[in-house]
């Protein structure tokens, strides 16, 4: 039986029924939509409409559904259902008889897919929050064990200042715990049930709104009907949010490429995550990375989808909501899937430290501390940059570094220079003049990891709670 049709006089276009019908990818929310028939089933007992003996058998009919969903693949095949809330009432009257038609009453399609919506969006944040900290958990492991190990830091792509490679490592942790932030924040806003909202101006049965909200574990009720069954902000934030996650993957890939390759040498491509050419023997091929660059495009995509698909939207239900759901899936599954595949990339891969620090020490990267060492003499920062510039020039005519300058030498750019002047070109002190919270002198980072652990444990411990 569909779940309407006694209005109409024709039969429907089979082409046309099977092309509107969204049980093909709705179907991964049938343990939510199971979960808020309970619900809804569990109020109208309360609300006198289904009597004990009815809901004892609606409540055992759901279970056995989810029963029969998980352990067989071929009980979710079928092509007669048009959405997952049909497929549920067909299954219910197989195996109930009567009973299961008086499921529906008082209800709609429109509030119950905001809310299997909903649980499902909240599920997923709490999915993704465990990976994100797992795949934080391993960048801040990855910085505990860099130790002292420098590299250049690069402004232009040019190698600007010598940093912590520790230090480096945790502007990834910072870019991904904002990620976490986000999913927490929007979690909040997907939190509300809608159950009780009807078609688009309420429940048409004295159902209590609130006994459902807390059943389903939400922490309130949605506050207008029209709004609630229309409303898909939280899966547009939600994504957006994914859409952040991707572009920061693709940062780190494209990084991560760069320094793979023979002309940086700071990284070896782990051999489990690379594959090889068939045209090129010696080729090590970096597609892990290229692939996490790549995804980024489908996630950014699908936000940008949902965007457009909301524009000019009228209020309240309309059938294009159903394109929320493909849009949405894809980036879930998409972000799900690479987290675990970068986790285990960033723990087997090897840094070169050496080549590191020769990268780190080449370059005139202390030519700032040249120039703080002037100022540091009272020499106005303008002219110390000037002069040390001059330096540097001279250095490359030389072909040496600004340590390979006599103090004669120096002091014919500036008088000031001391002998001192030795001690704070060595790689170590320039690193050590960063000293201020958030720079990469060792003391400061080593603060910064403790700072970023105590922010991990706190998305693993809010994540548990959920659990
Ligand atoms: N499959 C539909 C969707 O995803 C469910 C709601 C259908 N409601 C309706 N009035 N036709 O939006």
């Amino acid at each position: 039986m569909k779940m309407w049709g006694g209005r109409f006089r024709q039969p429907v276009d089979p082409e046309f029924e099977r092309w509107q019908s969204s049980f093909e990818f709705d179907r991964r929310l049938l343990v939510y939509e199971l979960a808020a028939s309970g619900a809804h089933a569990r109020a109208l007992n309360t609300a006198g409409i289904l009597s004990s003996d009815e809901l004892i058998a609606i409540l055992q009919g759901l279970d056995q559904i989810a029963v029969k969903a998980a352990s067989s693949p071929t009980f979710l095949e079928d092509e007669e259902a048009e959405d997952v809330h049909h497929f549920v009432q067909k299954q219910l009257a197989s195996l109930i008889g009567e009973a299961a038609y008086k499921l529906h009453s008082g209800r709609s399609r429109n509030e119950q897919i905001a809310t299997d919506l909903r649980l499902y969006v909240r599920a997923a944040i709490d999915q993704l929050q465990e990976q994100l900290a797992d795949w934080l958990e391993i960048l801040l492991e990855r910085a505990q064990q860099a130790q002292d190990a420098v590299m250049p830091a690069y402004t232009h792509l040019q190698r600007a200042e010598p940093v912590l490679l520790a230090h480096y490592l945790l502007a990834y942790v910072e870019m991904f715990l904002r990620d976490s932030g986000r999913l927490a924040d929007c979690r909040k806003r997907v939190n509300l049930c809608p159950l009780g909202s009807g078609a688009v101006a309420g429940a048409t049965l004295a159902l209590d709104r609130r006994a459902m909200a807390v059943d389903l574990g939400f922490s309130g009720m949605t506050a207008n009907s029209i709004d609630a069954t229309s409303d898909r902000d939280f899966v547009l934030e939600f994504v957006n949010a994914l859409s952040f996650i991707a572009l920061h993957l693709s940062r780190w890939a494209e990084e991560m490429i760069r320094f793979s390759s023979q002309e940086y040498g700071f990284v070896q491509l782990p051999e489990s995550y690379s594959t090889g050419s068939s045209a090129m023997p010696q080729k090590k091929n970096p597609d892990l990375l290229e692939l996490t660059r790549g995804k980024s495009a489908r996630v950014t995509g699908a936000a940008n989808a949902l965007m457009v698909l909301f524009k000019g939207l009228p209020l309240a239900y309309n059938k294009d909501l159903q394109e929320t759901q493909e849009p949405l899936f894809d980036a879930v599954s998409t972000i799900s899937g690479l987290l675990p595949l970068v986790s285990g990339w960033m723990k087997a891969v090897e840094f070169n430290h050496v080549r590191m620090r020769e990268a780190a020490e080449a370059g005139f990267m202390n030519a700032w501390a040249a120039a703080t060492h002037l100022v540091q003499r009272g020499v106005p920062s303008a002219l110390a940059h000037e002069q040390v510039g001059k330096a540097v020039q001279f250095c490359i005519k030389k072909g040496c570094g600004l340590d390979g300058l006599s103090l004669e030498e120096l002091r014919s750019f500036n008088p000031v220079f001391n002998a001192d002047v030795y001690a704070c070109l060595q790689l170590e002190s320039v690193l050590a003049i960063h000293d201020v919270a958030g720079g990469t002198a060792p003391a400061r980072v080593r603060q910064a990891i403790l700072d970023a652990k105590q922010e991990i444990d706190a998305i693993r411990e809010e994540a548990h709670a959920h659990a």
